[in-house]
């Protein structure tokens, strides 16, 4: 049965017109791989998988990709809602489910120009089903649960932290399985044993905040913007991080545990008492602090990577999720993996906080390896705003 040809109105239909038809050496190529037996579920689909369009709409970021199976990452876009949310101080759902419904489109159009595909060469769509905010959830699934509809092709519903997970698969060197993963993202701090796509074994998480959400939370009591991540590290660049000593929570817990709240809450104590008669606190004393912090939650970290890697027997690390980007946390991983003989390995900078990409891509390895539990069925679709990890199998 040939593609249905997508039913969008009036100057939307013109946006998505093909592109022409695929030129590429590499499509004849795909076209043997996917004819074959191991790909019958997709052939159900008279189309040979290749082109996967991945949209991620779970938090504040919308996000849409073009991954080719064969040549990889053709074009993503991403745009932040961060802005709009600093004013007050996190996420606001209601607005971030507006905001997603405002950007989807126009982000689509653009992945499509610049990737000189267009929509009907789109062999399958996968997009972020869950954890994260019901009514953003809402606005991806529905757009590719449409899209899937219109076109007649495969949708595929990922989880988000699965999207984290593999993202450093993307970058070259990547890693094999098996490997240990750290996760410490806004919502989540999990370390996990991944022997295979679907593969995800829970060895260890935060019993409260998740490490992202406690850079937020430091950095809202050093006076920062929302989120707090990113402008922490820069100011911790200025202090001293042996200027003040601050816990190391659970350290030396002896299992691959997390805490952080008791550090937010030291930290709280130590503004406190460093505070001027006029309410504020030095710069000098900030910039300490900040250093200080970074190190404590830094230390814990890599101490519990070492341990996940002695503990599992495997010798790779990969390390994903917005606090992923921590030049602080690389360097520190990066220098026990010398010292202990790991290998460590990142998602592309800017592929470490929420993306399209690194959906395209997991709903990519999910197809190949011909796990179909998450598509969507009769042209309904659900959103899955707690779901964890260990369920998505
Ligand atoms: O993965 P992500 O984009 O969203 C979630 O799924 O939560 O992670 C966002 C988190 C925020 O808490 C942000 O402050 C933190 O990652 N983050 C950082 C850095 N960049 C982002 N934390 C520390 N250092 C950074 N450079
Ligand atoms: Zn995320």
């Amino acid at each position: 049965m040939p593609a249905r040809k997508p039913a969008f109105r009036g100057s939307e239909a013109s946006r998505f017109a093909p592109a022409g038809p695929p030129t590429d050496s590499a499509r004849t190529e795909r076209e043997g791989r996917y004819n074959s037996a191991k790909f019958k579920f997709l052939q159900q689909f008279q189309v040979p998988i290749v082109l996967i369009l991945g949209i991620e709409s779970s938090c504040d970021e919308t996000g849409v990709a073009l991954y080719d199976t064969v040549a990889g990452l053709l074009a993503h876009q991403l745009y932040s809602q961060v802005e709009m949310h600093a004013a007050y101080g996190g996420v606001v759902p209601e607005l971030a489910s507006r905001d997603h419904i405002k950007r989807i489109l126009p982000l689509l159009d653009k992945v499509f120009t610049d990737s000189g595909h267009s929509l009907l060469d789109v062999d399958a769509i996968a997009v972020t089903q869950g954890p994260g905010l019901g009514g953003a959830l809402l606005v991806g699934t529905s757009v590719a649960n449409a899209l899937g509809a219109a076109l007649n092709k495969p949708v595929l519903g990922v989880h988000h932290l699965e999207g984290h997970l593999l993202s450093p698969l993307l970058s070259t060197p990547a890693p094999s399985f098996p490997f240990v993963a750290l996760l410490v993202s806004g919502g989540h701090t999990q370390l996990m044993s991944v022997t295979g796509i679907g593969e995800y074994r829970l060895l260890g998480e935060t019993l409260d905040d998740a490490a992202g959400e406690a850079f937020d939370k430091t950095a809202s009591l050093l006076g920062l913007g929302y989120p707090g991540g990113p402008a922490l590290a820069t100011l911790a660049t200025k202090g001293d991080d042996r200027a003040f000593v601050l816990p190391r929570p659970m350290i030396r817990s002896g299992d691959l545990d997390f805490s952080f709240s008791g550090l937010k809450t030291a930290v709280l104590t130590l503004t406190n008492t460093l505070r001027e008669p006029a309410g504020g606190i030095s710069d000098a004393h900030r910039q300490n602090i900040a250093a200080a912090f970074e190190t404590a939650i830094v230390d814990v970290l890599t101490t519990k990577c070492i341990n996940a890697i002695a503990q599992t027997g495997v010798s790779r690390l990969v390390v994903a999720g917005g606090v992923g980007a921590n030049q602080r946390l690389r360097a520190s991983l990066d220098a026990a993996a010398n010292r202990t003989g790991f290998q460590v390995f990142y998602p592309p900078l800017n592929l470490c906080t929420d993306n399209g990409a690194m959906i395209a891509f997991a709903g990519a390895m999910r197809i190949l390896a011909n796990q179909h539990n998450h598509f969507f069925a009769n042209g309904a679709f659900s959103v899955k705003p707690r779901w964890p990890l260990v369920e998505s199998a």
